[in-house]
């Protein structure tokens, strides 16, 4: 590729390494910083800032960056949703990953939902999508560190199967829950329950 001289690059050759570049580098830091999640999950030396967070602005700003491709978010909210208790990178990191995996595991055009809804002293955030689905096997391994079905088309998704485990261990450690529920060929929804701020002050 690079044995190329300059004046054969068309611009549309440039743009297109330049986006590849971008892409790949976005991967790579994205999986060192997963690698170093790994380690201080594994030393136990993984800090967190747990604060009263807003779930609407937060979902708002996930959906908002990253590649908007063929792949419409559509975002609901219950009204006057409270602040839950979080640190909200980490948070963010969670509904990262679980979008990443939606777009990932879905074909172009179809569409993927994140609900936030109050469920008693909870909040519960939901990722849907309607791709491919989850086998009933696969459902108890996914969030297992390394583990990727070996389906050819997360092969090609690329990945290292570190996402689902990272989202279950940082839920872990905020005092959140994550649940999956999928039927094969029609779709997945992967929810995280949080404590709603107000409660655990009065509890604690
Ligand atoms: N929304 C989804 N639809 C279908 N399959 C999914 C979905 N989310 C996860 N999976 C399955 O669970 C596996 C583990 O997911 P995980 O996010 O841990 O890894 P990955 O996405 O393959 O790689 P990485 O997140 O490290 O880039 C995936 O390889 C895929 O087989
Ligand atoms: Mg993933």
């Amino acid at each position: 590729m690079l044995a190329l001289r300059g004046d054969q690059l068309s611009p549309e050759l440039v743009t297109e390494f330049g986006r590849r570049m971008w892409r790949a580098s976005r991967w790579l830091s994205r999986m060192i910083g997963d690698l170093l999640d790994l380690a201080q999950i594994e030393r136990g030396t993984l800090l967190l800032d747990m604060e009263p967070t807003d779930v609407e602005a937060l979902v708002a700003d996930v959906t908002a960056v990253g590649v908007r491709d063929e792949r419409p978010i559509g975002t609901t909210a219950d009204p006057g949703l409270p602040l839950v208790l979080a640190d909200a990178g980490r948070l963010r990191q969670v509904l990262g990953n679980l979008l990443s995996n939606a777009r990932k595991f879905s074909p172009p055009g179809s569409e993927i939902a994140v609900e936030s809804r109050r469920a008693g002293d909870r909040v519960e955030i939901s990722v849907r999508d309607r791709g491919r689905g989850i086998s009933p096997a696969q459902l108890e391994r996914i969030f297992r560190a390394f583990v990727q079905s070996d389906a050819a088309s997360t092969r090609e998704a690329g990945g290292l199967g570190t996402g689902l485990f990272l989202v279950k261990e940082l839920c872990q450690r905020m005092g959140a829950e994550v649940r999956v529920e999928s039927r094969p060929g029609e779709g997945s929804r992967f929810t995280v329950s949080l404590a709603v701020a107000a409660a655990v002050r009065a509890a604690g």
